[in-house]
C-alpha cells in the first residue's frame, strides 16, 4: 500500500493560480473557455506527493455539511497534479460515487462486499474517467444495511482497515467519505485512517455536535487506534456577504487554530451543479471559483503533508506541528 511517491517531484499547476477563496457567489463568473482559463494562470506552487500513503477521513455526523463535496474535489484536485489517489465511498447514499461518474447500481461490486463478504478491495475499485490516477471504491444501496450486520462480524471496527492494508497497488492518497453518523461504518474509518478532516458549514449550529465526533476520535485513538488524529478543519459554504459566515469561521478559527486551513470553500453554484453530470468541479468548469478554492486547498493540504505552510503567497518550511491534545480542542463545543 505504500506510496511510490516523490518520485514525479512536484507538477506544474496546469490550471490558473489562486483567486480569493472566499469571493462573493454572485461573483461567479460561470464557464471560461478553455484559452481565456489558460490566460489567467498564475505562478503556483507545487503540490508534492507523499512520501506514505495519507489516509484521510472525511466526517462530520451533521448532515449536509460538504463532506461527499470535499471528499471527491480534493480527491480530483490532488490527481489532476500527478498523485494517485482512491475514494472509498462510505455512505449508504452513493453521493461520492454519483459524483465521480462510477456505477453503482444494486449488483456492482462495493465496498459493502469488501465490509461484509471481506472481498478484496482491489475487486471493487474503478478509475473515474476524465482524471488519470482517481480511483472509486463506490457504495451500493446494500451499504444501508451493513451497520446492523457488522456488529455480528469478527474485527468489526477494523474490516475496512484490514482491507486497506491488503490492498496492494501504490497510492498517495486514501480520502472515505463517511455518512452523515457515528455508527459502525464511521468507526470502520476512523480506525484505518490516521488524518480525519472535518468540513464545517459556516452556518448558525455549525459547531453543535462537533464534541461529540471530538470525543469519538479519542475514543478510537485510545482503544483502536493510537495515530488518529484531527490534522484538518476546512470551512466550506462560505457566503462573504454575510456576518454570520464571518462570524463562524472566526469562531472554529478559535476553536481549532492551526488544523483550519487558510483556504475556505466559497458557496458556488458550479459546486452544485457539477454531480448531477458525474463530475467533480475540477473538470466540469476547472476556472470557476469552487475548482479553485478546492485546488488551493489541496495544496495546502500537501504542502502540510510535508511539513510545508503555504500562506496564499510564499510557502515556509515549519516544523511538522505538535499533535493538538483533542480534548482542548473539544472544551466549550456541545
Ligand atoms: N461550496 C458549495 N457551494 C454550493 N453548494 C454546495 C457547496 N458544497 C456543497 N454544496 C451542496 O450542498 C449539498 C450538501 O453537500 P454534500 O452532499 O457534499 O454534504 P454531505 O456532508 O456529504 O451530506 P451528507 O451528510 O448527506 O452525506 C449538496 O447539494 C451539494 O451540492
Ligand atoms: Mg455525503
Amino acid at each position: 500500500m505504500r506510496s511510490d511517491a516523490n518520485i514525479a517531484g512536484p507538477m506544474a499547476d496546469p490550471v490558473p493560480g489562486p483567486r480569493p477563496a472566499d469571493t462573493d457567489p454572485g461573483a461567479d463568473p460561470g464557464p471560461l473557455a478553455a484559452g481565456e482559463a489558460v490566460s489567467r494562470e498564475t505562478p503556483s506552487p507545487p503540490m508534492p506527493r507523499p512520501d506514505q500513503t495519507r489516509v484521510m477521513v472525511v466526517a462530520n455526523q451533521k448532515g449536509g455539511v460538504g463532506k461527499t463535496t470535499t471528499t471527491v474535489n480534493l480527491a480530483a484536485s490532488l490527481a489532476l497534479h500527478g498523485n494517485r489517489v482512491l475514494v472509498i465511498d462510505l455512505d449508504p447514499q452513493g453521493n461520492a460515487s454519483t459524483a465521480l461518474g462510477i456505477d453503482h447500481h444494486a449488483d456492482v461490486p462495493s465496498i459493502y462486499d469488501v465490509l461484509i463478504d471481506s472481498r478484496k478491495l482491489s475487486d471493487v475499485v474503478q478509475p473515474v474517467r476524465d482524471v488519470e490516477g482517481l480511483f472509486c471504491a463506490p457504495a451500493t444501496i446494500d451499504l444501508a444495511g451493513a451497520e446492523i450486520e457488522l456488529v455480528s462480524l469478527v474485527a468489526r471496527e477494523s474490516r475496512l482497515d484490514r482491507a486497506i492494508q491488503a490492498y496492494e497497488q501504490p497510492l498517495d492518497y486514501i480520502l472515505i467519505d463517511c455518512p452523515p453518523s457515528l455508527g459502525l461504518l464511521t468507526v470502520n474509518a476512523l480506525v484505518a485512517g490516521a488524518e480525519v478532516l472535518i468540513p464545517i458549514q459556516c452556518e448558525y449550529y455549525a459547531l453543535e455536535g462537533l464534541g461529540q465526533l471530538l470525543r469519538n476520535v479519542e475514543l478510537v485513538k485510545g482503544h483502536l487506534n493510537p495515530k488518529l488524529h484531527v490534522s484538518t478543519i476546512l470551512l466550506t459554504m462560505y457566503d462573504g456577504r454575510t456576518r454570520l459566515a464571518s462570524q463562524v469561521a472566526d469562531e472554529v478559527r478559535t476553536h481549532f487554530g492551526h488544523e483550519v486551513l487558510r483556504t475556505s470553500i466559497p458557496r458556488s453554484v458550479r459546486i452544485s451543479e457539477a454531480p448531477s453530470y458525474g463530475q467533480t468541479v475540477l473538470t466540469y468548469d476547472p476556472g470557476s471559483s469552487g475548482a479553485l478554492s478546492y485546488l488551493e486547498a489541496a495544496r495546502e493540504i500537501a504542502l502540510r503533508g510535508i511539513g510545508v505552510r503555504y500562506d496564499g503567497s510564499k510557502a515556509h518550511m515549519v516544523g511538522r506541528q505538535p499533535q493538538q491534545d483533542q480534548h482542548s480542542m473539544s472544551e466549550g463545543l456541545q
